[in-house]
């Protein structure tokens, strides 16, 4: 997998840094990081997707495009472990797994942005950062270490905010940049991007472009969702359309590496 130092961890000493992610699965860089295969998920009467497969490698942008309804966010959340399939495989490096919850799909080295914002407004910008991982000392919240390492994540991603700014103050795209960084506080291998770009200005979504590439050089393989053609970010290797008619997701190879 990606064998350079991530420093999107940033200032993480070798004494404070957690179990590398995805332990317990043997590393087999010849695999492609995720492989989804014959995916179908119904809820109930509503068939959301039908026999989708997707290769996922690491160090690649894959672009999913499908208008509303046609399934993206659903798939995405079963990478995620918040949906279980109702019907095909999930390997991660080669290995098939079942994530029982969000947690299990992080550990695994996944990390989903999604669609809808989910920060605390009471909180700042560095707390809802790291929310549920905050770096700790003698088992209490280390406010010094979780004020600098959110503001050195922002700072490497080009994001302009303060990460002790009250997240009631930011305006709608800056909470969606927040919710970028909060992402990507983790060492993730796969990052997903649920129609990223929703409330971003054309300036702000460049800044979304850069971190897109940043990530990709970095050998994280990423997931972008879209429903707008003129979007699909030029690093992107390979689109999936995804079509409510057929409730089916296609790969297209692209030229561009
Ligand atoms: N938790 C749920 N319970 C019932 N139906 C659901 C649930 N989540 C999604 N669906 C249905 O599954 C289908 C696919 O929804 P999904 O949100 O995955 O589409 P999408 O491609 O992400 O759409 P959008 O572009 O609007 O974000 C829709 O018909 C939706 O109503
Ligand atoms: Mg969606």
């Amino acid at each position: 997998m990606n064998a350079s130092p991530n420093s999107l961890r940033p200032n993480a000493s070798a004494a404070t840094r957690p179990p590398p992610l995805g332990a317990g699965i043997p590393d087999r860089p010849e695999c492609p990081f995720v492989e989804l295969r014959s995916i179908a998920k119904s809820f109930g009467p509503v068939e959301a997707i039908r026999n989708v497969s997707l290769t996922l490698r690491s160090g690649r942008v894959h672009t999913i495009l499908g208008e509303n309804g046609a399934g993206k966010s659903t798939l995405m959340k079963i990478l995620a472990g918040v949906h279980e399939p109702t019907r095909g495989e999930l390997l991660v490096r080669g290995q098939r797994v079942t994530f029982a919850n969000p947690s299990e799909s992080q550990v695994a080295g996944i990390s989903i942005i999604y669609q809808e914002l989910s920060l605390a407004t009471n909180l700042s910008v560095a707390e809802n950062i790291f929310a549920g991982h905050e770096p700790r000392r003698f088992g209490i919240v280390d406010f010094t270490s979780l004020f600098r390492r959110a503001q050195a994540l922002l700072d490497d991603l080009g994001i302009a905010i303060d990460a002790g700014a009250p997240v009631a103050r930011l305006s709608m795209a800056q909470r969606q940049l927040v919710e970028i960084a909060k992402g990507l506080s983790r060492n993730a291998e796969l990052v997903i991007m649920d129609e990223p770009t929703s409330s971003l200005s054309d300036r702000e979504a460049e800044v979304l472009f850069n971190i897109v590439t940043k990530l990709k050089a970095r050998g994280v393989a990423i997931v972008y969702i879209s429903h707008r053609m003129d979007e699909i970010p030029m690093t992107s290797r390979s689109c999936a359309t995804a079509s409510t008619s057929v409730r089916t997701t296609r790969l297209r190879q692209r030229s561009a590496r």
